[in-house]
């Protein structure tokens, strides 16, 4: 059992350890299809941005790499120096759109008024040369930049907004589409962070949310419901499912409580972030799992006549539990709005998980209509151990 526990346990570790390294690994390690090399990079604080440069001393120009995920053909892309300013006032912007060609189309255009429509024109420093690729829900414009004399440390600013008729609109106004500025100084790579609240530390923090969330609500417990679920079957892991079950529905608890606080305090430092659903299933799905937790305390022994009634409410609420994270995650994707790979990395996960339910759950049928020939067998295995009800196999 110890044994068992320790396997469950590491196991728990290693995803969270997956997860965490390849978020960790998103800047640097990125290689871009004409094989550029970028020394330096930076993850930036707001809108799924990164920024690469290599910075020429001897002539004082960058040569910049920006990528901007999760952009789709109809949205337009900007990363900008704002030699004077700030904010958008006097940014001096690189732009790029997929046109009516279909093709990634950069230009510059500076920003003298809020109304802008992003017009093309010259902007206040020289830039040598410019592209744009477009690739797997990802703007990324290439540029070399002349820095503004006296330098080398500029503010920039990023931001994506729609197109309508091949013309940029306003970009919207969620916090992360107002805190999107940072200052970095090219020569040494330090940033510091001037977006609204301390963009880079809001960043870090839905990070954390999210990769917690993730696998505690959405992979470990959906697993330790899949540990009671099919290992029951098996006598010879009698009444190590049990175990196994426990180790990971408490751990998956506890990182979910964390994932939750998180979500808590990220939900009171956005406001104007429309959350109202994933913020009551949350508080939903929290209230559910501590009932679970505290029921367990309350269970009947194995012969009482209410265990079987306990058996249907640990079920119900444990089924609503995973139902509701699994929505509640993708309501969290959409709010978080992450590189679509972490999208698609979930939904990979969860068809494992299905196609392996699927697989177990007839084989268990398989198993517990083959001993249903043998009752005495099958009485003798479904009613010994202490862990051990009525299971839902039809018994
Ligand atoms: C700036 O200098 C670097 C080498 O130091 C060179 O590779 C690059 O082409 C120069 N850029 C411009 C725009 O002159
Ligand atoms: C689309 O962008 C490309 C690349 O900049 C350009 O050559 C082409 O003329 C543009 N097409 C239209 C319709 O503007």
């Amino acid at each position: 059992m110890g044994m068992l526990h320790k396997t469950a346990l590491l196991s728990c570790f290693s995803i969270i350890c997956l997860f965490a390294t390849s978020y960790a690994q998103s800047c640097s390690d990125y290689t871009f299809t004409n094989n550029n090399l970028y020394t330096a990079c930076n993850s930036l604080p707001a809108l799924s941005s990164f920024l690469h440069w290599n910075y020429h001393q001897s002539n004082h120009t960058v040569d910049i790499a920006y990528r901007h995920t999760g952009v789709t053909t109809s949205n337009w892309v900007v990363w900008s120096l704002n030699p004077g300013g700030r904010g958008m006032i006097g940014a001096q912007c690189l732009v790029a759109f997929v046109n009516s060609s279909g093709v990634p189309h950069p230009y510059t255009s500076p920003i003298s008024g809020y109304d802008t429509r992003l017009q093309e024109g010259p902007l206040s420093f020289r830039v040598p040369s410019m592209a744009a690729e477009f690739r797997n829900n990802q703007m990324i414009i290439y540029a070399t930049v002349e820095l503004p004399p006296g330098s080398t440390s500029f503010t920039n600013v990023w931001q994506h907004g729609d197109l309508s008729g091949g013309v940029p609109r306003q970009h919207p106004s969620t916090p992360d589409h107002l805190g999107s500025f940072a200052t970095i100084d090219f020569a040494s790579g330090r940033t510091s962070d001037t977006g609204a609240a301390s963009g880079g530390s809001r960043q870090r923090r839905r990070n954390v949310h999210g990769v917690l969330n993730v696998v505690s609500w959405g992979i470990l417990m959906p697993l330790g419901a899949m540990a009671a679920r099919y290992l029951k079957v098996f006598k010879a892991a009698n009444p190590a499912w049990f175990y196994l079950h426990v180790a990971c529905q408490v751990s998956a608890y506890g990182v979910g409580v964390g994932g939750w606080a998180t979500g808590l305090k990220l939900g009171s430092d956005s406001p104007g972030v429309e959350q109202t659903t994933h913020r009551n299933i949350g508080i939903s799905l929290f209230a559910l799992a501590t009932l679970q937790v505290f029921a367990l305390l309350l269970r009947p022994k194995p012969e009482h006549k209410y265990r079987f009634y306990w058996n249907i409410y640990h079920h119900l609420i444990g089924y609503t539990v995973i139902v509701l994270s699994i929505v509640n995650i993708f309501e969290g994707f959409d709010i978080l709005d992450p590189e679509k790979k972490w999208k698609r990395a979930y939904i990979g996960v969860l068809i494992a998980l299905g196609v392996n339910a699927v697989l177990l759950e007839s084989f268990t049928w398989y198993v517990v209509l083959k001993r249903k020939g043998e009752p005495s067998e099958s009485d003798k295995h479904t009613h010994t151990g202490t862990t051990n009800g009525v299971n839902g196999y039809g018994a």
